[in-house]
């Protein structure tokens, strides 16, 4: 007999769309049990963007539970409690309110709550015939906060204990499937093996599988599995990443890619006094988004930091010792650099697998809607792994950041939960970077003639992209709320622009105009 659970609602994947996707669920009310989250990490939830920036901090490195999702978008953060207790909080609070009316005549004053160890709790707003559920409900919202929920009704005097309809049902929450991999995908039955042999079977499917880092073997490198060449996507990378820094203080690390990976690790690498070397094959770093202009100024930066740049190059093999540990890079160029530690940051391939063959595909990605549903009704794709219509470029995207998983993974539990009261997404893309004490960010899409504007020498500037006469894209360095607010409205506006020199002059002035 097949082993199995069935599940109104299934999140695949416990990422940054998964957590937000579940916050979305429970703030819009569903009930015990009818959520399940899957994920191949042991962990729920949480903000992949700190495993390149506070995680990798020598002094007070950031640490689960402190980055669960949804701190980053300064909302709830998600504990595996929060996972276990929180959706029934509108279950509890409708039950709880039925039993105490149905209690009242139990007692005839009000009533002061017991916990355990018989101390005075909070004082129920609660007399004979009349009960105040409004101000109990507030208290019990506070002491939820504080308290597991499972002891909850041992606050409560056993007369009116036993009169609530509390069963061990109505503490299921959202059922974590945690540490499992999802091995097959069936849409047509609407069902998910797992890799310990269990179907999941669901009404509605969200897929938040997200993506996996590129090896270098798939680039014909050997040797990426040594002890010492670290990638960077989840926490366990994140964990090794640290330790191999630890036991190389004071020494050399290559760092291969010029992107994000490479960007954010090179200057972590820096913070934990190791020498670093970045080797990529393109001109100039960031080049999927930098201008040769703003790259300069962060390489310059580096420089100044130490870090050695080696462009328009890969490598080509590693050197080991006895050990199997790499002791050196040998790039294209024949260029030999000895080293103590490899990063590897050279992009990512979003985890479409499970679904070839069954969903349409596009970029990339599985190819979704306005509403974020797939080729499938019953099943919608979220984050790195979806690629949906950009309303603002009138074109498909499939984005990589975490503001769009955010977003996206919100606004498909909108969809699936309020059709009728939800309209197409309309998303702005949005991109930011946290090095050293530098931090920018970005709007829109980087096409078309480049006005940079500013003060390149150390402080605040930026540049518009300007396509068919329109602005389509804004970046800036070192702004405060009110401007990246400005850059973005002005991105969302799309204003149109006559005379590029007179935009480089008025700068930031012309966004803060808008
Ligand atoms: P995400 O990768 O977060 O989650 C996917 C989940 O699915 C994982 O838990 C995975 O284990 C699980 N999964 C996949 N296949 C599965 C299967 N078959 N069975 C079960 N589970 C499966 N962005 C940004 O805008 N600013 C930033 O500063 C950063 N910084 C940053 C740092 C680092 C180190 C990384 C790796 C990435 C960033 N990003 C970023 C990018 C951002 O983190 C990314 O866009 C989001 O995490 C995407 O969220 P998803 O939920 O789509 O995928
Ligand atoms: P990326 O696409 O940003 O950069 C990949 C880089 O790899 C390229 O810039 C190039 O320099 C290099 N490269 C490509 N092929 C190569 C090869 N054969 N040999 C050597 N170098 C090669 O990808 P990433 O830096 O690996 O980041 C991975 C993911 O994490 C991306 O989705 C990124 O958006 C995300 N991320 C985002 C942020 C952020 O938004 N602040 C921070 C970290 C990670």
């Amino acid at each position: 007999r097949e082993m199995g659970r069935a599940f109104v609602y299934v999140i695949l994947g416990g990422g940054v769309a998964a957590g937000y996707a579940a916050l979305e669920f429970s703030r819009r009310g569903i009930s015990p049990g009818d959520l399940c989250v899957i994920s191949e990490e042991p962990v729920v939830p949480y903000e992949r963007p700190a495993l390149s920036k506070g995680f990798l901090l020598p002094e007070s490195p950031a640490r689960l539970p402190s980055f669960h999702t949804c701190v980053g978008a300064n909302d709830e953060r998600l504990t595996p409690k929060w996972y276990q207790e929180h959706e029934l909080q509108n279950k509890l609070t409708e039950n709880m309110a039925a039993a105490m009316r149905g209690a009242s005549h139990m007692l005839d004053k009000r009533c002061a709550l017991k916990d355990k160890k018989g101390h005075g709790m909070n004082e129920m707003y609660w007399t004979k015939n009349n009960f105040d559920s409004e101000a109990s409900m507030d208290i019990l919202s506070r002491q939820k906060r504080s308290r597991s929920l499972e002891n909850l009704p041992l606050l409560f005097p056993t007369s009116i204990r036993e009169n609530m309809p509390w069963n061990d049902d109505t503490f299921r929450g959202i059922e974590l499937v945690l540490g499992t991999r999802v091995k097959c995908a069936d849409v047509r039955r609407k069902t998910l093996l797992t890799a310990t042999g269990e179907t999941i079977s669901y009404n509605i499917l969200i897929i938040a599988t997200g993506a996996r880092a590129l090896k270098l073997e798939e680039f014909g490198v050997k040797g990426s599995e040594a002890d010492n060449v670290c990638y960077l996507r989840d926490l366990a990378d994140a964990n090794r990443l640290v330790s191999v820094m630890q036991s190389n203080v004071g020494g050399n690390a290559v760092v291969i890619g010029g992107g994000y990976i490479g960007m954010e690790c090179a200057a972590s690498l820096v913070i934990n006094k190791i020498n670093v070397t970045m080797v990529f094959p393109e001109a100039h770093c960031m080049a999927r988004l930098f201008t040769p202009k703003i790259a300069e100024y962060y390489e310059e930066y580096y420089k100044s930091k130490g870090v050695n740049f080696i462009k328009g190059t890969v490598l080509s093999s590693f050197e080991n010792n006895a050990e199997g540990k790499v002791t050196a890079v040998i790039l294209r160029d024949g260029t030999r650099i000895t080293t103590d530690m490899v990063v590897v940051g050279i992009g990512i391939r979003a985890n479409t697998s499970l679904f070839e063959g069954q969903l349409n595909m596009e970029k990339g990605g599985i190819k979704v809607n306005g509403r974020l549903q797939t080729s499938n009704n019953s099943v919608y794709a979220v984050g790195d792994v979806a690629a949906f219509p950009v309303k603002l470029f009138g074109e498909t995207r499939r984005l990589e950041h975490v503001d769009s998983a955010r977003q996206s993974a919100k606004y498909a539990v909108a969809a699936i939960m309020a059709p009728d009261k939800t309209a197409d997404f309309n998303y702005l893309p949005f991109f930011y970077s946290r090095v050293f004490s530098l931090s920018w960010q970005f709007y829109g899409d980087n096409v078309g003639e480049v006005a940079h504007y500013g003060d390149f020498s150390g402080g605040t500037f930026g540049a518009y992209w300007v396509n068919k006469g329109q602005i389509v894209g804004a970046f800036l360095e070192g702004g405060n709320k009110e401007e990246y607010d400005a850059i973005a409205k002005t991105t969302r506006y799309k204003p149109m622009v006559q005379d590029m020199a007179e935009l480089e002059r008025l700068g930031l002035d012309f966004a803060l105009q808008v």
